[in-house]
């Protein structure tokens, strides 16, 4: 233990306050009561092992340098995550929403398909996503495909690029899944190359509006439930600018849009919700469907 890591930093309720808001302003993670024990203790540790003095100290140099803030803001994240993480979500993009964008985009030339994992923390989702649609398109190759890969944690993408998971991450991954997308090292397993170049991973802050052009898919799973309502609300506006007509939004299993006031066409089924982007002609459809056990 060095110097710096002895020595206690005097954190205040002001300070951790300070600190609070901050990262909400900038990111929209809200830390209420139910995540203030993980805050707390979380910036208590960072202030010590970085040696600073007070949380006032540490504050100061977060607004003062971004590389300060950004190695506060890794430490807060939650970046739980897994491969196949909601499998009724991976058997509706096989059996329901893939067969429908197939109908759609058939005379399409390019047929293009752009899907945006946001939050994808260190990879498992997109690669779902980019295994899944090889399963499941016919003659893939045809397709022009971008899966486009953000989160705001640049540890966490890190991870996701080198592409190289343990035994253990990769439990849910079929042996067939394993045989055609993955290659042994010593490490873990290594996503292969062909899977790996359909995705762009990107730093990208979901509180800050960047245009990236419309998107048949977006998956936004585990990530508004840390939002502020403000934010969230304001987040899944901009995804439903985003989607093309008939495209869709995934989001967790405890997340829902039922007090958000943005007119998707809510899907239920089997265990998930998946959220339309109406057609111009769907206006007249209900705006809940159920094709499945709920
Ligand atoms: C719990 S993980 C979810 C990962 C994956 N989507 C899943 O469901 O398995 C939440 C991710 O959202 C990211 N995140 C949180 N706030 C963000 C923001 N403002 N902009 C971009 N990513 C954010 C975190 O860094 C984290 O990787």
């Amino acid at each position: 233990m060095n110097e710096n890591e002895r020595r206690t930093a005097e954190v205040t309720e002001r300070d951790l306050s300070e600190v609070r808001k901050l990262i909400e302003e900038r990111t929209g993670i809200l830390f209420d009561q139910s995540r203030e024990r993980f805050f707390s203790t979380r910036v208590r540790e960072h202030a010590r092992e970085k040696g600073f003095a007070s949380g006032a100290e540490l504050l100061k140099a977060m607004l003062r340098a971004n590389t300060e803030y950004e190695a506060m803001l890794e430490k807060l994240l939650t970046q739980e995550t897994s491969f196949f993480r909601y499998p009724a979500v991976y058997q509706a993009l096989e059996k329901r929403i893939l067969p429908e964008l197939q109908i759609k985009k058939f005379w399409n030339n390019p047929r293009t398909l752009r899907i945006w994992s946001a939050g994808c923390s260190t990879g498992e989702e997109p690669y779902s996503i980019a295994i899944t649609l090889l399963d499941t398109l016919s003659l893939a190759d045809a397709w022009n495909i971008e899966i486009l890969a953000t989160d705001v944690g640049r540890q966490a993408l890190k991870i996701a690029e080198a592409a190289t998971y343990s035994a253990q991450r990769t439990l849910s991954v079929s042996e067939a899944q394993f045989a055609s997308y993955f290659t042994k090292v010593n490490e873990g397993q290594q996503v292969k190359p062909r899977i790996r170049k359909m995705i762009t991973f990107a730093q990208m802050n979901l509180a800050q509006a960047v245009y990236m052009g419309r998107m048949d898919l977006i998956f936004c799973m585990n990530v508004l439930i840390y939002f502020s309502e403000e934010k969230r609300n304001a987040l899944i506006q901009r995804f439903y600018d985003t989607l093309e007509p008939g495209g869709y939004l995934l989001l967790g299993h405890s997340e829902s849009l039922s007090k958000v006031p943005v007119k998707f066409q809510a899907i239920v089924l089997n265990e998930c919700i998946l959220y339309r982007k109406p057609l111009p002609g769907d206006l007249q459809q209900p705006e809940l469907v159920t094709e499945g056990r709920a």
